[in-house]
């Protein structure tokens, strides 16, 4: 009897215990269906944040386009014609230029001192997504634009020459290369590391004068002191193209708009630079594109470019323009203002 009388205070604790714990996890689990009623992507969010800031810990090294391999040029005729398009592109000069042993429609120049390594380099202006992407409406012509319209915009303002026959050999050759390059690329894509990089706007005019200052140091080695660039030893084509005067591109060509020219050297000059190591800043980049793009250089008649003047890109520095900006901010900048204005005009047009 005297052990049943000692029983029953453990007894009644025991229970008290087992009370409170079913209590507890009832209201656990009471707080985890509010939480989750609230809240349903709690614990998810939690979970890949964590995730995330591994990720960050450790960047992924981004991929970037690759042209095919060069060992899957048929053979065959078409694959002839896509190695004498490649053999164009580098050595454009040889064939096309001022002493060309074809025509001589260009300036000496080559496709390939814009295009890196015959079009294939990301962020070299490569051709990566030509073949998927054209034709298509451009507004700086107002029409719809094939590849052979395109390969000859670059002939008539970056090489400042003629344009070649669409059914020329020449052209023909260029065109199958391109489209070669472009065989892994789905219609209408436009691959990680095409063309040129974005850069973000100054917030001032980018400047000529400390892009002298910049180009002397970086520059001149390669492209000369007045820009004149460096021939070869029989001087039949470039070592070092010129960057302005009378045997540069264009003020009609895509260089010549300050974010053309910026994101061109930002990530592929001084020689050597590429995306993921870059030798300027975005600044620089800007300064320098200045004060090359202040230089004398040949002129294009382009009174039929933009017909819809509207269109122009905010870099394009030749009025007229709707925004009510003048030349030297659409040259310079700053931009953002006129993106701001640009944004308000198509509200008030919609
Ligand atoms: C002085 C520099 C320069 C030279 C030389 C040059 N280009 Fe270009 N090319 C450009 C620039 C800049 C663009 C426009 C890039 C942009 O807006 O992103 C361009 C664009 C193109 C495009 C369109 C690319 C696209 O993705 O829409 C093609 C095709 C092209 N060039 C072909 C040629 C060919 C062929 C030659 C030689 C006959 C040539 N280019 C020579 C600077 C040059
Ligand atoms: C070590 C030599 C070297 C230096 C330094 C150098 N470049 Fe170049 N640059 C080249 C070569 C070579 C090419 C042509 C690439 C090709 O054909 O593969 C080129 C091409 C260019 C082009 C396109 C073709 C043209 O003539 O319009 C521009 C623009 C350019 N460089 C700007 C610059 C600027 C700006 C600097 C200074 C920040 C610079 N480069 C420094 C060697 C150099």
């Amino acid at each position: 009897m005297n052990t049943d009388h000692s029983e029953i205070p453990r007894l009644v604790k025991l229970i008290t215990n087992l009370v409170v714990s079913l209590l507890g996890i009832v209201l656990l689990g009471a707080a985890t269906v509010i939480v989750l009623y609230v809240k349903p992507d709690f614990f998810q969010r939690a979970f890949t944040a964590s995730e995330k800031s591994i990720k960050e810990l450790v960047p992924e090294k981004p991929s970037y386009w690759t042209a095919p391999d060069v060992t899957t040029i048929p053979s065959g005729a078409l694959g002839k014609e896509i190695l004498y398009g490649k053999e164009l592109i580098a050595h454009t000069s040889d064939y096309l230029g001022p002493k060309g042993k074809i025509l001589q429609i260009s300036n000496g120049m080559n496709c390939q001192n814009c295009h890196l390594e015959a079009g294939t380099k990301p962020f070299g202006n490569n051709y990566s997504a030509v073949a998927s992407t054209y034709p298509k409406f451009r507004a700086r012509s107002g029409s719809e634009e094939t590849v052979e319209k395109r390969v000859n915009d670059c002939f008539e303002r970056s090489l400042n020459g003629e344009p070649l026959a669409e059914d020329s050999k020449e052209m023909k050759a260029i065109v199958a290369y391109i489209k070669w390059l472009g065989t892994d690329v789905k219609k209408g894509e436009v691959p990680k590391g095409a063309g040129l990089v974005e850069l973000p706007f100054l917030n001032r005019p980018a400047d000529p004068l400390k892009g002298k200052i910049l180009y002397e140091e970086k520059c001149t080695v390669c492209h000369g002191k007045s820009g004149e660039g460096i021939k070869n030893g029989d001087g039949s084509a470039w070592s070092f193209p010129p960057l302005w005067g009378k045997e540069s591109y264009n003020d009609g060509a895509g260089l010549f708009r300050l974010s053309r020219f910026a994101g061109y050297i930002k990530s592929n000059m001084p020689l050597g630079a590429t995306v993921d190591e870059p030798q300027l800043s975005d600044e620089e980049a800007w300064d320098l594109a200045a004060y090359v793009n202040s230089m004398e250089r040949p002129s294009k008649d382009i009174t039929k470019d933009w017909p819809d003047i509207s269109k122009k890109p905010l870099d394009h520095p030749f009025g007229p323009f709707t925004d009510g900006f003048d030349e030297t901010q659409h040259k310079y900048g700053p931009f953002l203002p006129i993106q701001e204005k640009r944004k308000e005009l198509v509200k008030k047009n919609r």
